[in-house]
């Protein structure tokens, strides 16, 4: 949709060293000069380990490089006696403009439930942070319920108590995409993608499913990125491998629909 700026956002996941991810954003920033990004006709934002932060911020800062800084997690809590856990509030004071929550890996391997990804969202709202919430299907959940129920019925969870004015992203990630080689088609993404806009929409009314920006993730490179952008309802991409290696991620945002 016009009225939204498309989003280009990189998941690192657990890769890259606070060294690595400084030497990479530079890189990155070069590789891009006079691209799309330093017009604002694209928004781009990188998702770095916790431990890269504040470096990137750093980087970011000295040489006013135009991408938006996002963590992958936060806590539920914002402060105490929890070992191992990062707060909002930390994220915040790095100038972190968004947080990954509900990821698929966070789910599997971190048996993060519904509730759990719902906490999370408040947490980031409750320190001005934008949750970029991912919901989607696996293979089974495709084959006995087809694609939409599953990623429509986690997002109207993690939505509950979401006021209407809140700024919020949707990635739509199809746990069998992920990884795999095998995006989704554009069509596939698109159904579901105006599903969750109208789970945005009955949630947090008209306006915000106007305004919100839901993103396909999964297998996105550049070779597919555009069919993806012409969808009406795909704003942008949640990218995982192909955002590690540097002409490949300015090449998704350098896509031309
Ligand atoms: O969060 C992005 C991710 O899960 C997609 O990963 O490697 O399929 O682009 P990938």
């Amino acid at each position: 949709g016009a009225v939204r700026t498309p989003l280009i956002a990189g998941n690192w996941k657990m890769n890259l060293d606070h060294l690595q991810a400084v030497a990479f954003v530079q890189k990155l920033h070069w590789t891009l000069k006079d691209a799309k990004h330093e017009d604002g006709s694209v928004e781009v934002a990188v998702f770095p380990p916790f431990t890269d932060l504040r470096s990137v911020q750093t980087l970011l800062d000295a040489d006013k490089i135009a991408f938006a800084l996002g963590a992958q997690d936060l806590s539920t809590k914002d402060a105490g006696a929890y070992t191992g856990e990062i707060s909002g509030a930390f994220l915040a004071k790095l100038d972190a403009r968004y947080v990954i929550i509900g990821h698929s890996e966070r789910r599997e391997y971190h048996n993060e439930s519904d509730d759990v990804i719902a906490a999370k969202v408040q947490a980031a709202l409750r320190h001005g942070l934008t949750p970029v919430i991912c919901v989607g299907e696996t293979a089974e959940d495709l084959e006995k319920f087809g694609a939409s129920a599953v990623p429509v019925g986690q997002l109207e969870k993690a939505l509950e108590g979401v006021p209407a004015d809140t700024e919020i992203v949707v990635a739509y990630e199809p746990v069998w995409a992920i990884g795999s080689g095998q995006a989704a088609t554009p069509e596939q993404a698109q159904d579901v993608c105006a599903k969750l806009r109208g789970v945005i929409g009955a949630a947090m009314g008209e306006d915000a499913a106007a305004r919100t920006r839901v993103l396909y993730g999964g297998s996105v490179k550049a070779a597919n990125i555009a069919s993806f952008m012409r969808e009406p309802d795909v704003d942008g991409a949640l990218v995982g491998g192909a955002s590690l290696v540097v002409d490949e991620f300015a090449s998704i945002i350098r896509f031309q629909k």
